[in-house]
């Protein structure tokens, strides 16, 4: 039986304020049960993972490696693969710094990369001679795969990284079929999945890639955190950046002995709580079952789409085509009106949470002479009585505005 949304509606706090809490991409909001579980590692049993004997150590190693299991397990994946980090661009750079890439190497994006996964490889071309190139995408934001190809024929590209569900129109890339095209020319690749992991069911085996960078903030988890997954063999093959504390097992004045997977890649003592509350969020989505959100999805963006498209005045950057978005969220434009001014008003006259801008993608933004953008994002607690609302809402804005 599908699970009731006004019982699931209770577990966020946020939503019994009376918000219309449309900004999903950018950060979900957290269930009780996560915030409980964060809370009960502070009020309860306090310590650091692994250095002391004591039971609260014991207690903490415990359930840290149960969440980094509980996040293994949500993508598919293993515990010793799966990395704790910050978020998706952290594990980005942790890629892009510790793959030993050199002068002449070439990574390959696509031309619609979250400045996460832009910046790290701009940098490594000026402060290492690598070659970043772009790989153009089209009205549905699906990659040149003749590029693609040509790229890859050279024999220099060393690392293909795309995004897995694009930020800006909801769409997922063809990984499974990059993944094999760069595998067969010796590439590597790694997929910032912000966006695909916590939409849709995620299975590294699957998917076929050699890294995959996500957020738990996105995924009704804690802020700072995020995970690296990455295969044995190409976790093995990095040079970790971060070093100290935490990721050796010996040291002698002149030498260090690395630790094992995956500590090796976390150093220092480590957000414990935000471990938890990652492992929580992985647990809670999975209860839900990633096939639930998946048909929530399909419920809400259906609405969305084609009530937008109704709009006199409104144009989509996402596709018009509601079955073409592997993520709730629509991204649009309204003639004669500033994205920003429409989404400030939207909260004033309907307490309505959407986000305004060029959503960290302003190269995709400037190259299309596009000044910015609304973007409501939906999330499996959202209703259609919301996107009613809101599209109420936007028609009357507009009206009133132009
Ligand atoms: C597609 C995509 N990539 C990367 C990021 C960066 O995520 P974080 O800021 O959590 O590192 C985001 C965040 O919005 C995103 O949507």
């Amino acid at each position: 039986m599908a699970p009731d949304i006004e019982k699931i509606r209770s577990d966020f706090p946020v939503i019994s304020g009376g918000v219309v809490y449309f900004d999903n991409a950018c950060m979900t909001l957290k269930p009780r049960q996560v915030v409980e579980a964060m809370n009960g590692y502070y009020s309860g049993y306090t310590a650091c993972v692994g250095r002391s004997a004591h039971r609260l150590s014991d207690r903490t190693s415990q359930e840290c490696s149960g969440a980094r299991e509980s996040l293994a397990r949500f993508i598919g994946g293993r515990a010793d693969e799966t990395i704790f980090t910050k978020n998706t661009t952290e594990g980005i750079n942790l890629v892009a710094h510790s793959l030993g890439l050199k002068k002449g190497d070439v990574v390959l994006t696509t031309d619609a990369e979250h400045n996460s996964n832009l910046v790290p490889w701009q940098f490594l071309s000026r402060r290492k001679g690598i070659v970043h190139k772009v790989v153009p995408t089209d009205a549905d934001f699906q990659p040149d795969i003749g590029f693609l190809e040509r790229e890859l024929s050279s024999g220099k590209v060393k690392l293909v990284s795309p995004v897995l569900v694009s930020n800006i129109s909801g769409t997922r890339m063809p990984v499974e079929k990059i993944a094999r095209m760069a595998h067969a020319k010796g590439a590597l690749v790694l997929l910032d999945g912000a966006q695909g992991v916590p939409s849709s069911k995620t299975d590294v085996g699957r998917v076929g890639a050699d890294f995959l960078a996500f957020s738990v903030h996105k995924m009704c988890g804690p802020t700072g955190m995020g995970i690296l997954w990455g295969r044995k063999k190409a976790l093995e093959s990095l040079e970790p950046f971060l070093v100290g504390g935490e990721t050796v097992t010996d040291t002698t004045y002149s030498s260090a002995k690395m630790e094992d997977l995956p500590e090796r890649f976390e150093a220092g003592l480590q957000d414990y709580a935000g471990m938890i509350g990652a492992g929580a969020a992985a647990k809670y989505l999975g209860k839900l079952g990633m096939g639930f959100i998946e048909e929530r999805k399909r419920k809400l963006v259906k609405p969305l789409v084609e009530g937008l498209l109704g709009i006199e005045g409104v144009s989509l950057i996402s596709p018009e085509d509601p079955g073409k978005y592997a993520s709730s969220l629509a991204n649009f434009t309204v003639e004669g009106l500033d994205h920003h001014q429409v989404a400030i008003t939207l909260d004033e006259v309907g307490k309505i949470m959407v986000r305004s801008g060029r959503h960290c993608v302003h190269s995709w933004y400037n190259s299309r002479g596009i000044e910015g953008s609304v973007r409501p994002s939906l999330y499996f607690y959202n209703t259609e009585e919301e996107v009613e609302f809101f599209l109420r809402t936007l028609g009357k804005i507009v009206r009133d505005l132009v």
